[in-house]
């Protein structure tokens, strides 16, 4: 086969591929690597154009020894890095050994492991703050508070609030955890909403009269069958529920319907759509709110007692139910969160 009749089929490989001949000279390459190495002068050296040391050797060792090899390639512009699994494959070609260079972006891989890098380190900062206030206070007890009650009582207080919020985190990550390891499984019961928005409601009383909102639910009178799983439904209304009461405030709406055909479900669905009075949420926010640790005001949320896990939970509970989630703000007149469910 010429190299003529190679191109075609070598342009139609999405990964960049040279072929290097027995004679250690660019047979063919195809257009993706064109494109990253700059348009490969063919029956050059390979040496003369690849000129990453990393993939001269790999290219070397399978020339001579005919045997498989792989390595890192970075290509560095000005704006970033990326990093590619270069593989050169010994090819009979002409009665003579060449290579077949092959390059896969593995950018994909260091993306998940920079978000690993990242969750831990938010994790261990989360799990800081507290644990250091917890320290400090038993420095406190143990020493200048020894004798005095009164200096005792606050600081076991303030000792239990910070142990409960640890205690929370933990929680809200092993739910996290779990509800992403059942990702890809559709849930098998049967579950009433409109019984778990009241459900909800109740469990939220406290926090409702605490806050002083007026926290109104419509349409959730009668029962309203879809397939879920309940806890985790239950969860996704209480973290929005919760979300409203906290950030908003006067009025929060809860309002159930249901949608003959939701456009892009393309299904039967049911709604449950949350609304506040808040502040609102900036539109730059929007996209990032669902991923771990969000939080668009670290302090107010920290003081209000959340983790900035809540809507990665919803996100993740919602996908595995084939639902959707929208969120709709505008700034200074509120928020408005809702969740689609399919109906069957
Ligand atoms: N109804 C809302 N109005 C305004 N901002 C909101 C609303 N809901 C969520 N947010 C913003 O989104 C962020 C992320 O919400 P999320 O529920 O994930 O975390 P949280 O409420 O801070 O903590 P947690 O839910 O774990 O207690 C919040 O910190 C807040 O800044
Ligand atoms: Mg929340």
């Amino acid at each position: 086969m010429t190299p003529d009749m190679l191109q075609p089929l070598m342009n139609a490989v999405p990964m960049p591929l040279v072929l290097i001949g027995g004679n250690e000279r660019v047979l063919a390459a195809n257009a993706a690597a064109d494109d990253l190495f700059g348009a490969l002068e063919r029956d050059r050296h390979y040496v003369t154009v690849l000129r990453q040391p990393s993939l001269l050797d790999c290219i070397e060792d399978a020339l001579r020894g005919a045997i498989q090899r792989e390595t890192q390639f970075v290509r560095r512009d000005a704006t970033r890095d990326t990093t590619y699994r270069a593989m050169a494959a010994p090819v009979r070609l002409d009665g003579r050994d060449g290579v077949l260079l092959s390059l896969e972006d593995i950018g994909h891989v260091e993306a998940a492991v920079q978000m690993r890098r990242d969750f831990v380190a938010n994790v261990s900062h989360e799990l800081r703050t507290p644990l250091t206030a917890v320290l400090g206070f038993i420095e406190t007890l143990q020493g200048p508070a020894r004798y005095d009650d009164s200096a005792q009582q606050r600081f076991l207080d303030m000792m239990q609030r910070e142990a409960s919020r640890m205690s929370r985190l933990i929680q809200d990550l092993l739910s996290l955890s779990r509800v992403e390891a059942a990702e890809r499984q559709r849930p098998t019961g049967r579950i009433d909403v409109a019984g778990l928005i009241t459900s909800a409601t109740m469990t939220l009383g406290p926090l409702v009269q605490e806050t002083g909102v007026t926290l109104e639910v419509l349409g959730a009178d009668d029962a309203l069958e879809i397939p879920g799983d309940a806890d985790q439904i239950l969860q996704v209304v209480t973290n929005l529920m919760e979300n409203a009461v906290k950030y908003g405030d006067q009025r929060v709406e809860v309002t159930l319907s249901q949608d003959d055909r939701d456009p892009v479900l393309r299904a039967p669905a049911i709604r449950i759509e949350v609304r506040d009075d808040g502040e609102g949420i900036d539109p730059i926010h929007i996209p990032r709110l669902t991923e771990r640790f969000y939080r668009i005001d670290n302090h107010r949320s920290r003081e209000l007692g959340g983790t900035g896990l809540g809507l990665a939970i919803v996100k993740h509970i919602v996908s595995r139910h084939r639902g959707r989630m929208r969120i709709e703000s505008d700034l200074g007149n509120g928020s408005r969160f809702v969740v689609i469910l399919p109906r069957s």
